[in-house]
């Protein structure tokens, strides 16, 4: 049977109950739409692990700080209800203005793994994806909530959201899926030209490559720092080896158990960000 859509917070709120209230267990798969195989990931898993699942498709104004990047971002939300097909039982599409019919007051503290990387050069950012993800939350009070390694440093965010806040939740983290010539899938590829896509390619090759390196966080940083600048159509914005936990930056690998290297970069206006596990 194909998902019911639902676009108000009462029939969400009442949908979610009533199946909680018949002892089924409940998935929550949160997504902004312009659905690929990686949310396609999330939401399978999320199905083949509880009863009901909940997919919302809300591009969250608050979580934007760039005015452009939100009017572009892609919309498509009849394909995205094909594409979801009977891996859900309820898609919540909401108006912005059923989300916020006045704007949010929530101001959350993460403490420092919000304040480094994306929370460095998005003022902001993570405290939008807490203000919608915390009411998904509250709305659905799911037992099991699926977000992608794709942005790592949100799952980070929200492993944190859910101590602060005191969710239920299980929060399960799924890998990167990524395009066959390498690229991790992002909504935002659409947005980059047939040639801007095959360069696009390179950022996870090069992070391969420096996996193959010895295990030596200034020489891995080097590596990767030139072998982007190479590259005449890309810009770095970040590259960071860190503690897979803290997100703290290390400058050598005995500082930590978990190793992660996080790296942006632009191709033109495109933003794409990746992430290797070092250890
Ligand atoms: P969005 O970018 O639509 O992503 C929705 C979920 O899909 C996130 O958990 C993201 O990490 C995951 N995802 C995206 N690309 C992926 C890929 N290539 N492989 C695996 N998972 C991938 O992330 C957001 O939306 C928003 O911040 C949201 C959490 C919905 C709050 O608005």
């Amino acid at each position: 049977m194909a998902a019911t859509i639902i676009t108000t917070i009462r029939e969400l709120t009442i949908a979610a109950q009533e199946m909680r209230a018949a002892g089924k267990t409940i998935g929550l798969v949160p997504t902004m739409g312009a659905l690929h195989e990686g949310h396609l990931s999330l939401i399978r898993r999320a199905k083949a692990e509880n009863d009901v699942v909940f997919v919302s498709i809300f591009v969250n104004p608050v979580q934007f700080n760039n005015q452009e990047d939100l009017i572009k971002y892609p919309r498509t939300l009849n394909n995205d209800v094909q594409l979801i097909g009977d891996y859900a039982d309820y898609i919540f599409a909401p108006a912005v203005e059923e989300v916020f019919p006045t704007p949010p007051n929530e101001q959350f503290n993460f403490g420092s793994v919000a304040n480094v990387m994306e929370g460095a050069a998005r003022p902001g950012h993570f405290n939008g994806v807490g203000v919608i993800v915390g009411r998904l939350f509250h709305w659905v009070n799911p037992h099991k909530s699926y977000f992608g390694e794709k942005d790592y440093q949100q799952i980070a965010v929200i492993r944190e959201l859910v101590r602060i806040c005191q969710f239920t939740t299980e929060i399960i983290p799924c890998p990167i899926v990524r395009e066959p010539n390498g690229l991790a899938m992002s909504s935002r590829n659409r947005r980059l030209s047939p040639d801007e896509f095959e360069t696009a390619a390179q950022i996870h090759q090069i992070l391969l490559k420096s996996a193959q390196l010895e295990a030596n966080v200034p020489t891995i940083k080097a590596f990767v720092e030139e072998e982007i600048t190479k590259e005449p159509a890309f810009t770095l914005d970040y590259f960071e080896i860190t503690d897979d936990t803290t997100l703290q930056t290390i400058h050598s690998f005995s500082e930590a158990k978990g190793v992660m290297g996080f790296i942006t970069v632009y191709i033109g206006a495109v933003r794409l960000i990746d992430n290797i596990r070092y250890r």
